[in-house]
């Protein structure tokens, strides 16, 4: 007698024809340069995979921005293990897509994945596309991940983006010069952003600007609660999770002195009455593109005396690095230009640290204040196309296309001797996002008021 399974048999058909996703053609002119680069070669881009969390839950999963920006695969459908494959042929390269298919349901070796397989099962983390639908919605040959070692075989020149999948890596002998050429290259092809990425990047920081407004709304709220700071980190994290995939970082949500520990995540802290609030946040969309936003508000609605000279500072050292953005200037140029005006400014306040004599912005004892340089490219990662050689992009001049930040600070430690008590425990951080054009640039977060002013008129209408 066969032994009855309670999961065979007596399922519908639900393929689906999917449409091509809007994204396609521009990541399909982005394989074609990599083609380009790498005649003769084959090019392997691995998604990566998950990572656990803990015992049998993993971490959300977040693909390769390498891979995301050759693919155009979305949040909502990415497949861990995923590999792009290049393969050259004699007048280019052919395509494949490696990915994990729908689980079957009719038998066969991965017979029961689709209700007994935790990780991968349909019926216990969802449906994923077959491989016609992936092949139609991203317009890209699909194939088997079972099918990738095979794939991987022959005396191919090969290039693989290491350090993404370990198993990828441990099939392939390194080609330590070829990969890391291939690394810069993949990061250099994401600096200048296409239309379809700019539209995405817009989406996500209109969605970002949304969630300061939600904060903004609740801090009332979270003034009156022993962990202020997580209800203000949860309540942009709702927002970035209704509109996009979710967030591009950890929201950093710091209030008091925390202001002045750059990426304060653990935002277990109050938020009190007098207090200023730093709040960095950036909706990921479904695209993957991040928004990379921060406003330092004043909790109760306005700004005290001295955090309002702070704040000013910082709001002339922004506007200073803002009017240096422009195609054909030293990508440097904007951070000297704020640094300028902080240490202007600090010099006339006699903030010299340890008595230094030097007013120029060059003068790394600044620093102590300033921590950090005042903006990073932006895209698909926060700190985005990270990668990149020195001459291309910290070295390099700033084109139309570009896409980045501007986001100076000043942060005075609580326990920093060298600045007057009343400025102890201040950090202040104002931060937009830029799109570099023919002749200036354009603020994609121009809707979020920035003047201690129009913050505070702001701040009273939201409440
Ligand atoms: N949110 C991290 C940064 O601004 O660089
Ligand atoms: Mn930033
Ligand atoms: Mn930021």
């Amino acid at each position: 007698m066969t032994e009855l399974n309670a999961f065979d048999g007596g399922w519908a058909d639900t393929g689906r024809s999917l449409p091509l996703l809007a994204g396609a053609a521009y990541a399909s002119k982005r394989r074609s340069a990599v083609s380009e680069r790498f005649p003769g070669e084959r090019v392997v881009v691995p998604a990566g995979g998950l990572k656990v969390r803990s015992n049998d839950f993993d971490h959300a999963f977040r693909p390769h921005s390498a891979f995301v920006h050759l693919t155009a695969e979305l949040g909502t459908h990415a497949v861990p293990d995923s590999v792009l494959v290049l393969e050259p042929t004699g007048v280019g390269h052919t395509t494949t897509l490696f990915t994990r298919p729908r689980s079957p349901r009719d038998g066969g070796p991965n017979g029961a994945e689709f209700h007994g397989d935790r990780r991968y099962g349909e019926f216990w983390t969802g449906r994923r596309r077959t491989l016609p639908e992936t092949s139609a919605a991203l317009g890209i040959e699909a194939a088997a991940r079972d099918g990738l070692e095979r794939a991987l075989r022959g005396r191919v020149p090969t290039r693989v983006l290491r350090g993404v999948d370990a198993h990828v890596d441990a099939t392939v002998a390194p080609n330590p010069r070829g990969d890391s050429e291939l690394d810069a290259f993949l990061a250099e092809l994401r600096l200048v952003k296409d239309e379809w990425e700019v539209a995405q990047l817009c989406s996500a920081v209109d969605w970002t600007v949304a969630g300061f407004r939600d904060a903004v709304g609740e801090l009332p709220q979270a003034t009156r609660l022993a962990r202020g700071e997580r209800w203000i980190e949860g309540t942009f994290n709702r927002r970035a999770r209704l509109g996009g995939h979710g967030l591009g970082f950890e929201t950093i949500a710091a209030a008091g002195a925390h202001a002045c520990v750059l990426h304060w995540t653990r935002n277990h802290g109050p938020v009190r009455e007098g207090d200023l609030l730093l709040l960095d946040a950036g909706v990921e969309a479904d695209s993957f593109y991040t928004g990379d936003v921060t406003r330092t508000l004043p909790a109760g609605g306005r700004f005290t005396d001295v955090q309002r000279r702070v704040y000013d500072l910082v709001w002339a050292a922004q506007a200073a690095g803002i009017a240096a953005l422009r195609p054909g200037a030293r990508y440097g140029d904007f951070h000297e230009a704020a640094m300028r005006v902080v240490a202007e400014g600090l010099d006339a306040w006699g903030l010299r640290p340890y008595g230094s004599t030097s007013t120029t912005a060059e003068s790394d004892l600044y620093r102590r204040y300033t921590l950090c340089g005042s903006g990073h490219m932006l895209g698909l990662d926060c700190h985005d196309c990270a990668g990149a050689r020195r001459e291309t992009y910290p070295d390099g001049v700033l084109e139309a296309g570009h896409v980045l930040t501007v986001e100076p600070g000043l942060y005075f430690q609580p326990d920093d001797l060298t600045v007057p008590a009343e400025l102890r425990g201040i950090g202040v951080r104002i931060e937009d996002d830029f799109l570099v054009t023919a002749d200036g640039a354009l603020c994609l977060s121009s809707e979020l008021p920035r003047g201690a002013d129009e913050v505070e008129t702001w701040m009273a209408s939201l409440r």
